[in-house]
């Protein structure tokens, strides 16, 4: 039997008057890596490749290596589990910053403040002695119905790894190191441990592999997790062609594979098919597949010792690059008042304006005297839900406090909930007088985590409790309704043309209630654009439009290909109920002047876009330009647009500034499988510049002069 806690002398004993080479940071890290390698124990070696806790693995005090601690999650660290259960361990000290949930950072469109988040996080991460953190989380979202919807960043592979990118920069940059999660197509939660995806290989690299491809080759992201379902016949943690093929050696990722929590079946496969380190799995953690089984065969010789030497290596590898050998590793911070204002920040940039007739909003609160919050989740807390991404906050701001705190001292505020989990319609008829007898209603409804949850989809896109009854009755007792909706997609069609004005405020996290109120008084000008498409009615949406979910027998097809998101809704027509991309502003913005600039730069940069944003309004205000490519004559099918570039710029009123946005010959590029290769065809491309998906101001045209293959 082998103990997973490898204690035998102190550190201080065995390493005494030795200085082991591995401790010299001066060393280079390979050679650091082969020298700690070689002092290691076959036992030593087992116990840095699978968990002995729920969130930890072993230390090694007579070496010197340290525990590991992983944790959750994409919006902030989570509280302190385990060690043996998924019980909350009662920690006093694990209160973190609750940022927004990823989709609202997708909706802020703002990679640099993705990089902000990435940077608080990890120094919350240090702080609390973590060294692995499970995010970015940067499955597509396919259907609206995933459960998980709220964790991903959004329908478009562009997006999803921009903003990725900037967040593992961020977060890797404090010494911890980020997980891009999961691995591969984990695109819906519905029989998510064992339903078997197949998709068509180009699909594969244009949708769902573009992220994490970024992820290893941009970000350097020091490990990934794999996913739980299957992929063509193997489960993700154990797959050969993903692991091993894709990640390891046509992207060259030197860190390590972790699983997912319980995502491990056997371990010859898992031996055998890239993983690196097992967790999470629910038996005895010396029973893990990595652990005694692992070790048996590595006895017998049925396991190679050069297959786990490289597991350990990577292990090892990433230690020494999170510097967890080194005195003078970052310490982080947590809860600071700087990481607050980013959580405040990321919610004011990811709250969107979706309507706004008759200029409703910003409301002014000289010319109101009442207004009724009315709806639950106006004073619904959301942080401390949704599975593994949940916070324990260190507080968070309802909407009706920050509606209070902004404008209870003049206005009169009052608060009627409207309706509950089971619609009460004593709790509608008060809402509905409140209404009447108020200048002004802002509805606060929508989702809550009891339907974006992990380990369950949603059974359809309607709003629950009785909302859109009860919204109808109350814009009809009162017209000058703003309706704002938490969550994640709904189907609004019943309600959405009588509602003057409408704000999508996502889960807003820890600062969310000041900044929705901010939104709602105009001291923030919302600039959040759709980071995926909501359709009219869910089955608009192509997953379900061609009855390609949840699966037949076990099996997902992805009937439609290339057509996930706005990519779906253009080719084939169908007009959305807002479109990806969208989202309105107080002030407005006017397009001019594109050029197409020839480069002939480094990372085989080709064109350069340039034309000019101007605000044409009096208030300041940011906008995001977005750049779509479509080519005219293609060899084979491509989708009508697809966005390759976007830029977030904040004008002053009435200023006009100049925008480029670089292209490089990928951002033409189809994926060819038989030729295994990146296609940039001799054709004509229409170059298009919007405010969304469906607002192009302006287009240019291109022509590539020759076919190019880039492997
Ligand atoms: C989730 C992962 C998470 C892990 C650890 C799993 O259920 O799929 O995203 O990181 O649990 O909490």
């Amino acid at each position: 039997m082998i103990v997973t806690t490898v204690v035998t002398l102190g550190v201080h004993n065995s390493l005494a008057g030795d200085h082991p080479l591995y401790l010299d940071s001066s060393q280079p890290l390979e050679a650091r890596i082969d020298d700690l390698l070689s002092r290691l124990t076959l036992e030593e070696k087992i116990s840095l490749v699978h968990a002995d806790s729920k969130f930890g693995t072993a230390e090694n005090a007579r070496l010197g290596i340290p525990r590991r601690w992983l944790s959750d999650g994409p919006n902030g660290v989570r509280e302190d589990i385990g060690p043996a259960t998924w019980a909350p361990a009662s920690h006093t000290d694990d209160f973190s910053t609750a940022m927004p949930t990823p989709i609202c950072l997708a909706a802020t469109w703002n990679p640099e403040l993705s990089y902000e988040e990435g940077v608080a996080i990890g120094e919350e991460a240090r702080a609390r002695g973590k060294d692995i953190m499970l995010a970015p989380c940067v499955n597509i979202l396919r259907t609206p119905l995933s459960g998980r919807s709220f964790e991903f960043l959004g329908e478009d592979p562009f997006l999803t790894a921009r903003m990725a990118v900037g967040y593992i920069r961020g977060e890797q940059s404090q010494d911890v190191a980020s997980c891009v999660k999961h691995f591969a197509v984990n695109n819906q939660e519905y029989a998510r441990d064992s339903i078997n995806v197949e998709v068509d290989e180009r699909v594969l690299r244009e949708i769902y592999l573009p992220a994490f491809f970024a992820a290893v080759k941009e970000a350097n992201v020091w490990t990934v997790m794999g996913a739980y379902n299957q992929f063509r016949g193997q489960h993700c943690c154990e797959n050969d062609y993903l692991l091993n093929k894709i990640l390891k050696t046509e992207w060259g990722f030197q860190g390590l594979v972790v699983s997912d929590w319980n995502g491990t079946h056997s371990t010859p496969k898992a031996e055998a098919n890239g993983l690196d380190l097992e967790m999470g799995t629910d038996i005895a953690y010396d029973q893990y597949y990595f652990a005694q089984p692992y070790y048996d065969g590595l006895k017998k010789g049925t396991f190679s010792i050069a297959k786990l030497d490289d597991k350990v290596r990577r292990n090892l590898r990433v230690m020494f690059v999170t510097h967890s050998f080194d005195p003078n590793r970052k310490a982080g911070a947590f809860n600071t008042p700087k990481h607050h204002k980013i959580a405040g920040q990321i919610a004011e940039e990811g709250i969107i304006l979706l309507k706004n007739e008759g200029n409703l909003l910003p409301l002014d609160p000289k010319g109101i005297k009442s207004i009724a919050v009315i709806g639950e989740n106006a004073l619904r807390p959301h942080s401390h839900g949704g599975g593994s991404s949940e916070i324990k906050p260190f507080y968070e701001i309802s909407p009706l406090q920050g509606i209070l705190s902004r404008v209870g001292h003049q206005v009169n505020v009052t608060y009627s909930e409207g309706y509950q989990k089971d619609a009460d319609s004593e709790l509608a008829a008060r809402a509905i007088s409140a209404a009447k007898a108020s200048d002004v209603v802002i509805y606060i409804g929508g989702l809550n985590h009891d339907y974006d949850n992990e380990g369950q989809d949603r059974k359809d896109l309607k709003l629950p409790a009785g909302q859109d009854e009860l919204i109808q009755k109350i814009v009809a007792a009162n017209p000058k309704t703003v309706v704002v909706m938490e969550g994640t997609v709904v189907d609004m069609s019943v309600w959405v043309d009588r509602v003057p004005a409408l704000l999508e405020a996502w889960y807003p996290g820890m600062e969310g209630g000041n900044a929705l109120a901010g939104v709602l008084f105009g001291e923030v000008n919302p600039s959040g654009k759709l980071p995926c498409t909501f359709p009219k009615r869910l089955l608009d949406s192509p997953a379900h439009a061609l009855g390609a979910y949840p699966g037949t027998n076990g099996t997902m097809i992805y009937k439609e290909g290339l057509l996930v998101g706005y990519r779906w809704f253009d080719s084939k027509q169908i007009e959305p109920q807002f479109p990806f991309g969208f989202g309105l502003s107080y002030t407005t913005f006017e397009y001019s002047n594109l050029k197409l600039v020839n480069e002939q730069g480094p990372n085989g940069l080709l064109v350069t876009a340039q034309f000019d944003v101007a605000n044409k309004g009096d208030r300041m205000g940011a906008e995001v330009a977005q750049l779509y490519i479509h080519q005219k004559a293609p060899s084979c099918f491509r989708p009508e647009k697809e966005l390759k570039g976007f830029k977030k710029l904040l004008l002053k009123p009435k200023e006009k500034q100049t925008i480029t946005i670089p292209l490089s010959r990928s951002a033409f590029a189809f994926y060819d499988a038989e030729k295994q290769g990146w296609v940039a065809e001799k054709d004509e491309f229409e170059i298009s510049i919007g405010s969304s998906s469906r607002d192009i101001r302006i287009r240019n045209e291109l022509r590539l002069s020759e076919t190019s293959i880039t492997k």
